[in-house]
């Protein structure tokens, strides 16, 4: 008999995102002629940039004529966009070599692919409220899961615990659901706490475009000792709209070795055995984001989607709501007010209100009582459930 792995018997039910849709499609049943409006979204909404377009259509071309044909990509992905990566990374001050990128079809993979190359005795350390992919994947593979707690108290940005000892941490900065974004400093504490601990981090910068203080690092890699213990793993899905395109990239320093081994090499082995590339079109469409005028195109979208978060952390100002995000994270987690439970807040706003948003419960125990909100929705859409929002709650 073929036995199947049990580990995901341990899976706990994500019923989130479809008790959400269970509970929205009852209420558009019941109310056909409604006026809904989605904020939980967390997938882009503007289209891809005109530069990007081009550099795809151009690519699909080169595939249609003998001269220019192409097969099979290289594992690693063509020179010329790691290239371009490894210049966006200069501009933010870090020096990452092209020999050091990996390109794939985007971050989720390679959260959920990279413990192949470890063992199944790492203790793995996550935050709370946590990216639900980093403890599915690593429960499947059936390793211990140890949380850190992040809280109001720690700003949702929780710091290690010198007494507790991890060997794979998984970070995620500007953090998905909770919008909270690491200093230099607290990231320092990280980096700290896992070169002592001999530990990796899987740093997911899936959002560092929407970093725009100063003190806040767009990649691990600023933070000195890094290269020892890190691996950054980052994507074009909310930088430049790829979501449906998909293309991400990973980094790992060339001199980072655990137990014996080097760690580019492991994962280039294992991508090669279980990972045939990107297309060459995509990968033409990812090199020309970070052209000049891909970055300047692209940082249209980014604006609009940084004005939607302004105009709700400014509404949650008003109504003296704390919250954290929106500064640099297109992502508002905001504390369901009048005392609220997330699921009670949801049910409030899509009633009352007709807003839909996402409990935060979904995310882990810390999330209870929390709220996330998304910037990814139309404008006029954003500041008319705003206007909504105040009229409830100021009634
Ligand atoms: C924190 C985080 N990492 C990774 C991803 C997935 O990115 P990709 O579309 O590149 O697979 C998401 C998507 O929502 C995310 O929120």
């Amino acid at each position: 008999m073929a036995k199947v792995n049990q580990n995901f018997d341990n899976l706990v039910p994500n019923y989130l995102f479809a008790e959400i849709a269970k509970r929205v499609n009852r209420y558009v049943a019941e109310h056909p002629d409604n006026h809904l409006i989605r904020l939980g979204i967390g997938d882009v909404t503007l289209p891809l940039a005109p530069v990007v377009v081009e550099a795809m259509k151009k690519g699909c071309d080169e595939l249609g004529c003998k001269e220019t044909f192409k097969g099979y990509p290289d594992y690693e992905g063509y020179g010329f966009l790691r290239e371009a990566i490894s210049g966006y990374y200069k501009r933010f001050g870090v020096t990452v070599d092209p020999d050091e990128i990996m390109v794939n079809d985007g971050a989720k993979s390679d959260a959920g692919n990279m413990g192949d190359i470890f063992s199944k005795d790492n203790i793995v350390l996550v935050t709370d409220p946590v990216y639900p992919v980093y403890v599915d994947a690593n429960i499947m593979s059936g390793r211990k899961i140890i949380y850190a707690d992040a809280t109001p108290e720690n700003g949702f940005c929780a710091l290690p615990d010198p007494s507790v000892h991890a060997d794979m941490i998984y970070l995620c900065s500007p953090n998905n659901p909770t919008g909270a974004a690491y200093t230099t400093e607290q990231l320092k504490a990280w980096v700290d706490y896992a070169n002592e601990n001999d530990a990796v981090i899987f740093y997911d910068a899936a959002y560092e475009a929407f970093i725009t203080q100063d003190d806040v690092p767009r990649s691990i890699f600023a933070i000195e000792g890094a290269r020892t213990c890190a691996i950054e793993m980052c994507s074009l899905s909310k930088t430049a709209g790829f979501t449906g395109t998909r293309c991400g990239y990973t980094v790992i320093p060339k001199e980072l070795e655990r137990d014996g081994k080097n760690i580019y090499q492991l994962w280039y082995r294992r991508e090669a055995t279980k990972f045939n590339g990107v297309s060459y079109p995509v990968q033409c469409a990812a090199a020309a984001v970070f052209s000049e005028l891909g970055l300047q195109q692209i940082k249209e979208n980014l604006s609009y989607y940084q004005e939607n978060a302004r105009v709700i952390a400014q509404t949650l100002d008003e109504l003296r709501i704390p919250y954290t995000g929106g500064i640099n994270s297109p992502y508002i987690w905001l504390q369901c007010p009048n005392g609220m439970g997330s699921w009670e807040f949801f049910d409030c706003l899509l009633h009352e209100i007709e807003v839909v948003g996402t409990p935060g419960e979904g995310f882990g125990k810390n999330g209870a009582g929390w709220f996330r909100l998304t910037s990814f929705g139309d404008k006029d859409k954003t500041i008319e459930a705003m206007e909504r929002l105040k009229q409830m709650l100021k009634k």
